[in-house]
């Protein structure tokens, strides 16, 4: 029998918060409170699973371009989020990492985002990882001034050692919630070879048991990875 697929590394990205409240009639950043509900739950499937790493996609680089009382809600949640779930994630295991140029964020943000990095530090289970301020073409020029610097030859293993994913195994998953065709500058080097995964569902309603349904197709895909 072939083997299946082993799924070490998942990425999302959470679309369509806005278009989910405002289909109810509410102020977008609705959306987004219960987007993070769904957070939530996909975290604590992936972690009950055989998932290494979840890479969610929270707040891209072009994101700053929305109407500032939307990215200030955005902060606001975000900061809640972290302080808020500190307890979830150490009770069940959960380490905790940020990926992105985080150096744009406010003081008391890094703040939360590097205690919450610290404290869940020494979690075996499973990695969550929020890209915040998260693009893959500045990520990509970020590692290659860091090659540069360091005077290293310019390798494929190099690069990917510089990326701020260098902790993790490049994407085996990625899904992208909301009923867009794109990856809108996600992870493009790690996920060269990622099966792909679309779904009319706006994130607020995405759940576990979808989930589930797309990893049992990953898990039949034939991955050739440019063999036969
Ligand atoms: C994704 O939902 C969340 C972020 C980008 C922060 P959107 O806010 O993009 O929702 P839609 O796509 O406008 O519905
Ligand atoms: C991608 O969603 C970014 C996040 C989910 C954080 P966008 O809503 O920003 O993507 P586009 O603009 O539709 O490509
Ligand atoms: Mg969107």
């Amino acid at each position: 029998m072939r083997e299946l697929n082993e799924l070490k590394h998942l990425a999302i990205i959470m679309d369509g918060n806005g278009r989910w409240a405002q289909e109810r009639g509410k102020q977008r950043v609705r959306g987004h409170e219960k987007g993070a509900e769904t957070i939530r739950e996909i975290t604590m499937f992936c972690s009950k699973s055989d998932i290494s790493f979840l890479t969610l996609y929270a707040f891209s680089t072009e994101n700053w371009k929305r109407p500032k009382t939307e990215v200030d809600f955005l902060m606001r949640l975000l900061s809640d989020y972290l302080k808020k779930e500190a307890e979830v994630y150490l009770k069940n295991n959960i380490r905790f990492k940020a990926i992105g140029d985080l150096s744009r964020f406010s003081s008391r943000l890094l703040d939360e985002i590097e205690t919450l990095t610290q404290k869940s530090a020494s979690c075996s289970g499973l990695t969550q990882v929020l890209a915040l301020n998260y693009g893959s073409k500045d990520e990509i020029i970020r590692a290659t001034q860091k090659m540069i610097k360091a005077g290293v030859e310019v390798s494929e293993e190099n690069l990917s050692r510089f990326l701020d994913t260098a902790f993790a195994p490049d994407v085996d998953m990625l899904v992208r919630t909301g009923g867009d065709y794109r990856l809108s500058n996600y992870l493009l080097w790690q996920s060269s070879y990622a099966e792909l995964f679309f779904t009319p569902t706006l994130w607020p309603d995405f759940t576990a048991e979808e989930l589930a349904i797309q990893i049992e197709e990953f898990k039949r895909r034939k991955r050739r990875f440019g063999g036969i």
